[in-house]
């Protein structure tokens, strides 16, 4: 899918796949949307000290990794600025 096709969806929409509410487990990273589901580091929607379901774009600093991690997922959506 093209990034334009992607579809937008709201941080409340974002917040509802933290792992709890929905079964899928979804984060934000630089405006994109990316599904870690099938990921065991992100069970429940828990990794390490941080919750799925929001932006974490800021929390990557403090993150013993960078961004590369993020190549395993597909990005489903675009979160909406
Ligand atoms: C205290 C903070 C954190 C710790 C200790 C931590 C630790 C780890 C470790 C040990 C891995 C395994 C693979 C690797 O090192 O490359 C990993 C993977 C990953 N981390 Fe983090 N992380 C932290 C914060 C974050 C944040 C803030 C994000 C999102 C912005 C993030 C996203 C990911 C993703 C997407 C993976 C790949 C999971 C997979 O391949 O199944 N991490 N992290």
């Amino acid at each position: 899918m093209s990034e334009k096709q992607l579809p937008t969806y709201s941080r409340s929409q974002l917040a509802l796949r933290n792992g709890q509410d929905k079964p899928q487990i979804w984060i934000a990273y630089r405006g994109h949307i990316y599904d870690v589901t099938k990921s065991r580091l992100w069970l429940r929607g828990m990794h390490y000290e941080h919750w799925a379901g929001q932006d974490l774009t800021d929390e990557l600093q403090g993150a013993p990794h960078g961004e590369d991690v993020f190549s395993r997922f597909n990005v489903i959506g675009k979160l909406q600025p």
